[in-house]
């Protein structure tokens, strides 16, 4: 990575480690900003943190013009912390706690997003300091090409607002003083390459928009299609163009509001994650137990697995990987990349080519940024791995890795009474 080599930060900061490199980082903000040219209006970008959050990187998005998507308590903490002002901040999430609404109400976030009508019930019933905006959710009946769990825009998705049900919100918030509605959103599911179910979305948000301002509800300054561009992890995976495909969704929606409401175009906000911070990031990890099977299938563990990575356990996911002192050694045949972990399921790759590898060797998984430490667990009382930024030839520490005194922080000592 830049002038290191990555068997040196290896060795340096020991494995699991997770590097991100600022350079890939900034060239993905670049192409959202250069792909949004082709929107006529003001636009924003807002990062989904739950693609991974950190003070550090909140920090650096921050310097960068960046807003954030949060859906929890945590989330808001971590990015408030990093800097973040709750004036670039928007609250998602199907099952908003109480306390997350009354929080967010509190400090002044840039808006709440409604997700369902009970949640707006909720909304009505705080005591608002101040006026509050609200975008709603549409739930816009589109499902793209992506794995089943991660669709989040058929009809009988957990989110969003149905039509009929976002009419119903839109009268409901026109109606009470405090309210004021001034987004429209969807997000139909995540690592998509087609683009087409996101334009039927564009389409029905304007379609919205259009019937909102006819009927005096509200005014309509965002609007945001969510997030969800897919990036390749796998060679066989289909090759993305990330200037191309902002700038494709960028001028469509700029084509439907131009012919349904005008000239007067509102802020158009993407809410990136994986593309914005999947390539930045490289997983490392040594080899240690090499088994050779008798079907010739050998197994080569790794001092990570589903504890960092539980991608390929809970979607299938593919990726490639590389020994890292010769990624251009012949294949030695197939070989399946296994964790530590007490499961059958605790494997990184299921079957690649890799070249003759020996304990030791240090194995590299490329666009391993996002979705991997966030959704990280410390089953089997594994520590999550240490974070290390690559900024233009600097490192940087990022997240220092876990230690044993980390796990046993919140257990309280049984007392006495208990026996
Ligand atoms: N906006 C909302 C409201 C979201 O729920 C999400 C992701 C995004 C934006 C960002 O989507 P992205 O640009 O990262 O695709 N764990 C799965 C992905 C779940 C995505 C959840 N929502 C995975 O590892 O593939």
């Amino acid at each position: 990575m830049g002038p290191h080599a990555l068997s040196d930060l290896a060795h340096r900061f020991g494995t699991p480690l997770y590097l991100y490199d600022l350079g890939t980082l900034d060239h993905a903000i670049q192409a959202y900003r250069h792909g949004l040219r082709a929107w006529p209006g003001p636009s924003l970008i807002t990062y989904a943190s739950k693609a991974w959050l950190s003070v550090p990187l909140v920090q650096l998005l921050v310097r960068r013009g960046i807003g954030f998507d949060v859906v929890s308590l945590g989330e808001m903490a971590i990015a408030q912390r990093g800097g973040a002002s709750p004036s670039a901040i928007h609250v998602h999430g199907n099952n908003k706690s109480r306390e997350l609404l009354s929080r967010a109400a509190g400090v002044g976030v840039h808006a709440i997003v409604v997700d369902n009508l009970h949640e707006l019930e909720q909304i009505l019933a705080l005591k608002l300091p101040r006026p509050l905006a609200l975008w709603l959710r549409l739930n816009p009946e589109q499902v793209p090409d992506t794995h089943a769990y991660r669709q989040t825009g058929h009809a009988t998705s957990k989110f969003g607002l149905l039509w009929e049900e976002a009419q119903e919100a839109a009268r409901r918030i026109a109606a009470a003083p405090h309210l004021r509605l001034t987004g429209l959103h969807a997000h139909i599911g995540s690592q998509f390459t087609q683009l087409n179910p996101l334009f039927r979305t564009l389409d029905r948000l304007v379609q919205l928009a259009a019937w909102v301002q006819k009927e005096g509800l509200g005014h309509i300054r965002y609007l945001s299609p969510g997030g969800g561009l897919g990036v390749p992890y796998h060679p066989q995976d289909p090759v993305t163009h990330l200037v191309a495909m902002v700038r494709q969704l960028a001028s469509y929606a700029a084509q439907v509001w131009r012919t349904k409401m005008g000239a007067s175009h509102p802020t158009l906000v993407l809410e990136p994650g994986r593309s914005l911070v999947a390539r930045p990031g490289i997983a490392l990890y040594t080899v240690g137990t090499i088994r050779h099977l008798p079907q010739g299938l050998r197994i080569v563990a790794v001092d990570g697995g589903m504890s960092d990575n539980i991608r390929p356990a809970l979607y299938g996911a593919r990726y490639t990987a590389a020994l890292v002192d010769r990624p251009l050694a012949p294949p030695a045949g197939p070989a399946q990349v296994v964790g530590p972990l007490c499961e059958s399921g605790d494997f990184l790759i299921e079957s690649i080519p890799l070249p003759e590898a020996r304990p030791g060797d240090v194995l590299a998984i490329p666009v391993s940024g996002a979705y991997h430490l966030s959704m990280a667990s410390n089953y089997n009382g594994m520590l999550r791995p240490p974070v290390v930024l690559h900024a233009y030839g600097r490192l940087i520490m990022m997240q220092r890795r876990e230690t044993p005194a980390d796990l046993l922080r919140r257990d309280e000592p049984l007392p006495p009474v208990a026996d």
